[in-house]
């Protein structure tokens, strides 16, 4: 059983963002904000607070402004330096990468989830790595991947945050087929992507966060087309559960928002929006009063 630390983590961020268009036009969905930063920085963040060091984004054409992100702003740095704007310079402050943290892997044709993990390969070599998908969103006391990395390191293997979704939704996911249900874990038999309607194993899906053992790289090798014809990430773990028979599922303790969609981000807005002292009383407000609007004109 491996249980080495894990410290680097794949981002794929290759996605064309097209249900955000015409806004994804010019800028890449994962620099859209939630409140004041980018869907990117949240992923960031909870990486970070799970231990993670080495960063690992898997990019495409038309992410430029992603990379620029990600550097350090000496200009904008020293001048609320001299403006003595601490607080705000420590917001920044917060957001820089150290030197050498950050690669970045080109995914030159869209083949899936599954293959743009493998672009990464060379840099992950022979370490269980973590795979964070921005799109989700996981609002917990507790960071989602450090408690993943905490059930872990109990585990070992290979570990996939799951979540109970409605049977009718279960097709827009990877669904787990239990073995075994333990509690916040469970073990699993069976991975199915996007089953189709009523064929779904269960309604335990798989949410954007993956602990995974090298292993399921050299699965990748193979390429092999999946549920619409894409490589998919889920095919490769799921042969795990064959060969050396350690995929569990982590229920996390969380709200799980979908910023893949216009829904889920204007929900992840609201919330994110709500939890925050300085916006709260003032949104707050806002919102009641809107109800009451909406109310009196129906
Ligand atoms: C991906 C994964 C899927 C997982 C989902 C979670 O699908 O392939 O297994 O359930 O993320 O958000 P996508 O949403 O990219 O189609």
């Amino acid at each position: 059983m491996t249980k080495r630390k894990v410290t680097k983590a794949i981002f794929p961020v290759a996605g064309m963002g097209t249900r955000f268009l015409p806004a994804t036009k010019s800028i890449p969905k994962e620099i859209m904000t939630l409140v004041d930063r980018p869907l990117i920085q949240y992923a960031i963040d909870e990486a970070r607070a799970a231990g993670i060091e080495e960063f690992i984004f898997v990019t495409s054409r038309g992410k430029g402004a992603l990379e620029d992100y990600f550097d350090h702003a000496h200009e904008l740095e020293a001048n609320l330096e001299r403006a003595g704007k601490t607080d705000l310079l420590n917001v920044l402050r917060a957001t820089n990468m150290d030197s050498g943290a950050i690669a970045y892997v080109r995914q030159h044709k869209a083949l899936g989830l599954g293959h743009a993990v493998w672009c990464a390969s060379r840099l992950i070599a022979d370490e269980p790595f973590a795979v964070l998908l921005p799109d989700d969103v996981i609002a917990a006391e507790k960071p989602c991947l450090q408690q993943m990395i905490e059930a872990y390191a109990e585990t070992g293997g290979n570990m996939v945050a799951a979540m109970e979704v409605p049977y009718e939704k279960a097709s827009s996911y990877g669904v787990l087929d239990v073995r075994e249900d333990m509690g916040a874990l469970v073990s699993v038999k069976g991975m199915v992507e996007k089953p189709k309607a009523g064929q779904a194993p269960s309604n335990l899906a798989v949410i954007g966060r993956y602990i995974l053992s090298p292993e399921v790289l050299s699965n990748l090798d193979a390429k092999q087309q999946g549920a619409g014809g894409e490589i998919q990430l889920t095919d490769a773990i799921a042969q795990e559960i064959r060969t050396s028979n350690n995929v569990y599922g982590y229920r996390f303790r969380g709200q799980r928002f979908d910023c893949g969609s216009k829904a889920g981000f204007l929900q992840a807005t609201v919330a994110f929006g709500l939890a925050r002292p300085e916006l709260r009383d003032e949104f707050d407000q806002f919102l009641g009063e809107l109800s009451a609007m909406r109310k009196a004109a129906e």
